[in-house]
This record gives C-alpha cells, sequence and structure tokens, in this order.
C-alpha cells in the first residue's frame, strides 16, 4: 500500500484543501487526512466537527481515512508507515515555511514531502479568510463545499447570539 497524508487544521475544510487531498487520493493508494490538534489555539470547530466534515466531504474519493493528531506529524507518519506527506502550495509566500517544515521532517525521520501546486482557481483560499469574510456576511459558498457553509454559517450565527 503507498500511503501519504495530508496534514493540517482544517478549520474548516475548503474547496482547496479537497483540491489537493483528491489529486492525492489519485496518486497514492490511501491518504491520511491528519487534523493537528493545538491546544494553544481554540478553533472555530471542534477536532470531532472537522474530522466529521472532512470525512463526509472525502467519501467521494473512496481511499481517503480521516483522524487527528496531536504531537509531531513525522510520529504520526512512522506509527503508520507513512513514507510521504503531500502539501499544496498556493503562493512563493508559502514556500519559506514549508520547506523550513520539509526540511526538519526529512531530517527527523526521513519523511519526504511531496509539493503539489494549488489550483490558481484556489490561490488566495485560507480557512481564516473564509471564516473572517463569513463572519461580515460575506458570500464564501463557492470556496468551500455545501454541508461545509451550511455549518460555517450556524456557527456564527450561535457564536453571534452569545
Ligand atoms: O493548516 P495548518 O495550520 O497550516 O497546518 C499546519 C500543520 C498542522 C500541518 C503543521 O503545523 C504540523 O505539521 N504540525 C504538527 C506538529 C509538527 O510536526 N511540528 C513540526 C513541523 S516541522
Amino acid at each position: 500500500m503507498r500511503r501519504a497524508v495530508c496534514p493540517g487544521s482544517f478549520d474548516p475544510i475548503t474547496n482547496g484543501h479537497l483540491d489537493i487531498i483528491e489529486r492525492a487520493s489519485k496518486l497514492y493508494d490511501v491518504v491520511h487526512v491528519a487534523v493537528a490538534i493545538n491546544k494553544n489555539k481554540q478553533g472555530l470547530f471542534s477536532i470531532e466537527e472537522r474530522i466529521a466534515l472532512i470525512e463526509e466531504t472525502c467519501a467521494p474519493y473512496g481511499n481517503v481515512v480521516v483522524e487527528s493528531h496531536q504531537g509531531l506529524l513525522v510520529d504520526f507518519c512512522r506509527e503508520r508507515n507513512i513514507p510521504a506527506i503531500v502539501k499544496g502550495l498556493r503562493a512563493v509566500s508559502d514556500f519559506d515555511y514549508e520547506l523550513q517544515m520539509a526540511q526538519m521532517n526529512r531530517g527527523l525521520s526521513g519523511v519526504e514531502t511531496l509539493f503539489v501546486p494549488t489550483s490558481p482557481t484556489y490561490s488566495f483560499l485560507s480557512s481564516t479568510l473564509v471564516k473572517e469574510v463569513a463572519s461580515y456576511g460575506g458570500d464564501v459558498s463557492h470556496l468551500i463545499p455545501a454541508v461545509v457553509h451550511r455549518r460555517l454559517v450556524e456557527r456564527i450565527a450561535e457564536r453571534a447570539a452569545r
């Protein structure tokens, strides 16, 4: 089995993430989506909610496994015999930090990082921007899956009513 991991925060998953996961799913037998648990960062969605949304939206690909992970990504890879990390690169600005992480991860455990150029349609897209635009009432329905959009609008309304 040729395995790869697509790691991230996925708070929430966007069409840009899906583009990368779908393309990875065509190159590998199994794609593990690793949802990072960051105790220092309170997300809009819980880890369980993020996992459920990723599972639902990635179900059509047929070979995607979604899990949370805490700690080093290289340990997640080692425990599951995953030799490759697949990451999307949106712009040159992503490259500096991604290169550092790729070199660090390879130095730590030998795991390789493969960069996939993001579709130009999504080169400006991030979960952070989607949340910000949606929180001010902007239309982000073309940037995230419909189920994610419904949950996002609900969550923003819940937060506003507090
Ligand atoms: O979606 P994000 O927040 O840009 O994803 C960043 C993520 C989770 C992929 C990255 O921070 C990560 O791999 N964290 C796991 C902890 C780790 O291994 N850190 C060392 C990286 S060299």
